[in-house]
């Protein structure tokens, strides 16, 4: 059956409305807490899926963003919707169910939500020259050297039972290196991450199968954005007037 021109453009502009309030609804839908949004979205990623290979391929962040990344933020929602969360940031929810037993789930899946999200932002492509200013000033009078730095680092990688995270830290204005096992964080235990990398097997096993510390040496070396870590540590330690 032929439809008449100007019916066809009536219909169409029908459809349309009725696309876009059913795409508003579903908007709708999904931002609504009962009252508060999502406390998680998933943060874009500042380089495209294969800008960081060799060191990390696309195969390998294709799985960490789209499927590990995106499942633990589209849990961290559906854990949290209507539980009385609405309206907490993301660092203060993670902060409020930490060591709490009951809240266990929801503790894990929003603090590898951030976790991940942090993580992406301390790698860019051509990564890794050393810091400078006060960064490197810290860097040198907490470990003795940006290359010590390093080796101290990659050893807290290797010594890290099963899964989880390095990180560097501002502890009571000072510089530390910690880890934290499976979901947990810094946020959790009053300091101030700066910059980490995912030591979760699903983070290198495609490209290093079991070889953890060549992994972490070659982030640090080709991936490290250590502008984006400054740029946090001078936002976590104003300079003094
Ligand atoms: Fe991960």
């Amino acid at each position: 059956m032929l439809t008449h021109p100007v019916f066809n453009k009536r219909l169409m502009a029908r459809s349309s409305v009725l696309v876009t309030c059913a795409l508003a609804a579903l908007f709708l839908v999904q931002c609504s807490d009962g009252g508060g949004s999502a406390i998680f979205v998933m943060e874009p990623l500042p380089y495209s899926l294969d800008a960081l290979a060799p060191t990390i391929s696309a195969d390998t962040m294709g799985f960490h963003y789209d499927k590990h990344y995106a499942g633990y933020v589209k849990k961290a929602n559906e854990l949290t919707k209507g539980k009385g969360f609405a309206g907490k940031t993301a660092e203060a929810l993670i902060q409020a169910t930490a060591g709490d037993a009951s809240k266990a789930a929801v503790f894990n899946n929003a603090a590898q939500a951030w976790n991940h999200a942090y993580f992406f932002k301390c790698l860019k492509p051509d990564g890794g020259s050393a810091p400078e200013g006060l960064l490197a000033e810290m860097i040198d009078a907490a470990f003795g050297g940006f290359v010590e730095f390093k080796a101290l680092f990659i050893t807290a990688a290797k010594d890290q039972f099963g899964s989880g995270w390095v990180w560097l830290v501002l502890d009571e204005g000072k510089l530390a290196v910690v880890t934290s096992a499976n979901a947990d964080t810094p946020l959790a235990h009053g300091m101030i991450p700066l910059f980490t990398v995912d030591v979760w097997e699903h983070a290198y096993y495609l490209d290093y199968q079991n070889r953890r510390v060549d992994f972490v040496k070659s982030v640090l070396d080709n991936l490290a954005n250590w502008d984006f870590v400054a740029a946090q540590l001078e936002k976590a330690q104003p300079p003094k007037v």
